[in-house]
C-alpha cells in the first residue's frame, strides 16, 4: 500500500474480532511510529499497551464508572465545541451517520446507551494503546509531536491488517489505568487506541467520514 493510498484508506473503526494481535507486530509498529516528528526531536510520548485479562479489567472499570455517572476527568481536557459552530455542524453530520448506519433512532437510549459504552470498552478491540508524557514536560507543547505519532500507528497498522481508533472515551477516567495499567502517577494521560483485526460485519466500521473540500480550508498566496 502506498502513502496516499494508506491515508486514504485509514478510518476508525468501532469493533474488531477476538483474534490477538501478536505481541511482535505491535512492536514494529510502535518502532516506525516513532520515526514521528517531535520538537526539538524532544520525544515525548510514552506508550503503554495492554491486552488479555487486564485489559478486561479496565473495560469493566471504565464501564462501572460510566454507569455510576462518575465524573470524567481526563488528563487532556476535552471542552464542547462551540453551539451553531461548523465544527459541532460536522460533529453532528458523523454522529447521524454512524447512528444511521447501526440504526439507532433518537428515542432508543437503549442503544445509545450501549453505543456510548464502546469507547470505554476500547471497541472491544484485542489490544489498547494508551499514550502518556511525562508531567515535567510544559503541557500542551508535547500535544502535537503525539498527535503525529498517533496518525503514524494508525497509518502503520493498516500494513498488518490492522484497525485502529483514537479514543478520548478511554482516557476519561485516568486513574484506572493509572492503578491496572501500572501507568505512574508522574505520567499525563493523553490518549488511547484501540488496535485490532476489524470486524468488517461491524455496520458503523462501513462508515467513511466526510471531509470539507480544500477550496474551504485553504488560502493561496503568491500564486497566480
Ligand atoms: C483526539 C481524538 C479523539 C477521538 N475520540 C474518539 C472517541 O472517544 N470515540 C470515538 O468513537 N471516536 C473518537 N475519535 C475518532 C473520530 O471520531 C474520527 O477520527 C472522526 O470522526 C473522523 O473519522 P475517521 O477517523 O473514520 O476518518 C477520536 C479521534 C481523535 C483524533
Amino acid at each position: 500500500m502506498n502513502i496516499i493510498e494508506a491515508i486514504r484508506t485509514r478510518k476508525s473503526i468501532r469493533d474488531f474480532t477476538a483474534d490477538p494481535v501478536p505481541q511482535h507486530i505491535l512492536r514494529k509498529i510502535i518502532e516506525v511510529a516513532v520515526r514521528a516528528p517531535s520538537a526539538e526531536n524532544s520525544q515525548p510520548w510514552e506508550f503503554t499497551i495492554v491486552a488479555g485479562d487486564i485489559l478486561d479489567t479496565i473495560r469493566k472499570t471504565n464501564i462501572e464508572k460510566l454507569k455510576s455517572r462518575a465524573l470524567p476527568h481526563p488528563d487532556l481536557a476535552a471542552e464542547g465545541l462551540p453551539r451553531d459552530s461548523v465544527y459541532r455542524r460536522r460533529q453532528i453530520e458523523i454522529a447521524k451517520q454512524l447512528f444511521g448506519l447501526m440504526d439507532i433512532s433518537r428515542e432508543d437510549l437503549e442503544k445509545r446507551d450501549r453505543w456510548m459504552e464502546l469507547g470505554f470498552r476500547y471497541f472491544n478491540a484485542a489490544a489498547a494503546i494508551i499514550i502518556s508524557v511525562d508531567r515535567s514536560l510544559s503541557y500542551p507543547r508535547p500535544i502535537f509531536d503525539i498527535g503525529s505519532a498517533t496518525q503514524n500507528i494508525c497509518l502503520a497498522a493498516l500494513n498488518y491488517g490492522l484497525g485502529t481508533c483514537i479514543a478520548n472515551q478511554g482516557i476519561t477516567y485516568p486513574e484506572v489505568l493509572h492503578e491496572f495499567a501500572n501507568i505512574p502517577e508522574s505520567k499525563r494521560i493523553v490518549i488511547s487506541i484501540a488496535i485490532g483485526y476489524p470486524n468488517w460485519d461491524f455496520p458503523a466500521n462501513k462508515v467513511v467520514s466526510e471531509r470539507e473540500p480544500v477550496e474551504n480550508i485553504t488560502t493561496w498566496v503568491g500564486f497566480d
